[in-house]
């Protein structure tokens, strides 16, 4: 009668021991497949190339009639070149938020790295994912230089904030990882999106998004299959401040990423009545910003992390919708 238990204890080893070397074998998976596929921007992007030129006259920069802002009739009443700088201002807007993002990552990923045993996986594959951002940044940047506009990022009180981040991971790695997935995942989300629209779009801009995709991809399994490593082995606990802090920390990541550029507003003096039906006083933009981090709550509820006391805080922060509907 005295086996039962053990044999219980013995299955649940071996189940362990076959979980994590499942988990080993995608981390080692992800390292190669950054070796076998990654882009160097100053090598794959023909910057120079004229085709390449960023003209913010060029008309496939002009918002299409079904974006919350390119359907309005204040936008369609603009001349054909504001509409299309309008355009332009914001897709350089959203890579230099882009890229101040992954430039907290990258510092939270090496504090992250800094404590790594020898011999962990963890640390090859997290170096690759910092290089492959280092790119990403230059490849921002450059598109950003390159429409000769004065882009700004985050506002500046929050990007006071914002560089806490980087010192998430010396409290709490799964927490930095979910913050992680909460500025990757938006972003990903919008850049797939653009390209699926069947509009032609400038080949910079395609370019560079393909590009992003392709490696983001990476950076997101890696998060998602970390949190689904360690998760269900924290203390209830720390689960349930996990639990806590996810939809704070996702629901202020998806704002940031998809908020209106405030200088964008001014330059263009974009009515506040506009603004306000655009971006505040509209279900379209509050769909966008649930659906934009609906794969990460999908993931924090099949890790448990979702209660009925975490779900007021999910809805509280305007990013709930019932499991089963992300993305659509
Ligand atoms: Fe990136
Ligand atoms: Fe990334």
């Amino acid at each position: 009668m005295t086996r039962a238990p053990s044999s219980i204890t013995a299955r649940e080893a071996d189940e362990q021991v076959a979980g994590r070397a499942a988990y080993r074998a995608v981390i080692d998976r992800l390292s190669k497949a950054s070796v076998d596929k990654h882009w160097e921007p100053y090598r794959d992007i023909p910057w120079d190339d004229p085709e390449y030129r960023v003209d913010p006259a060029d008309p496939r920069w002009e918002l299409p009639g079904v974006d919350k802002l390119g359907g309005h009739p204040w936008y369609r009443a603009r001349t054909p070149e504001t509409r299309a700088a309008i355009g332009l201002w914001r897709v350089a807007t959203a890579m230099k938020i882009g890229l101040q993002f992954e430039n907290l990552l990258k510092r939270g990923l090496l504090n992250y790295a800094y404590r790594l045993p020898n011999g962990s996986p963890e640390f090859r594959y997290v170096y690759h994912e910092t290089i492959e951002e280092g790119h990403h940044g230059m490849m921002f940047q450059e598109f950003v230089n390159r429409t000769g506009m004065p882009i700004r990022g985050m506002p500046r009180p929050l990007s006071l904030v914002a560089q806490v981040a980087p010192l998430i991971p010396l409290i709490s790695t799964e927490l930095f990882f979910v913050f992680v997935l909460g500025g990757e995942d938006p972003i990903d989300h919008v850049q797939r999106k653009v390209l699926k629209d069947d509009r032609p779009h400038h080949p910079l801009e395609e370019t560079i998004m393909r590009i992003h995709i392709a490696e983001e991809a990476r950076h997101i399994s890696f998060a998602r299959h970390y949190l689904r490593n360690r998760v269900p082995r924290m203390p209830a606990y720390r689960r349930f401040m996990l639990g806590v802090a996810a939809p704070l920390i996702l629901g202020v990541m998806a704002r940031i990423m998809l908020a209106p550029p405030g200088a964008m507003i001014r330059h263009f003096r974009i009515p506040p009545n506009v603004v306000a039906e655009v971006y505040l006083r509209n279900p379209e933009a509050r769909r966008e910003i649930r659906d934009s981090v609906g794969k990460t709550r999908e993931l924090c509820a099949e890790l448990g992390l979702v209660n009925r006391f975490t779900r007021r805080l999910w809805r509280a922060m305007g990013i709930w919708a019932e499991p089963g509907t992300a993305g659509r």
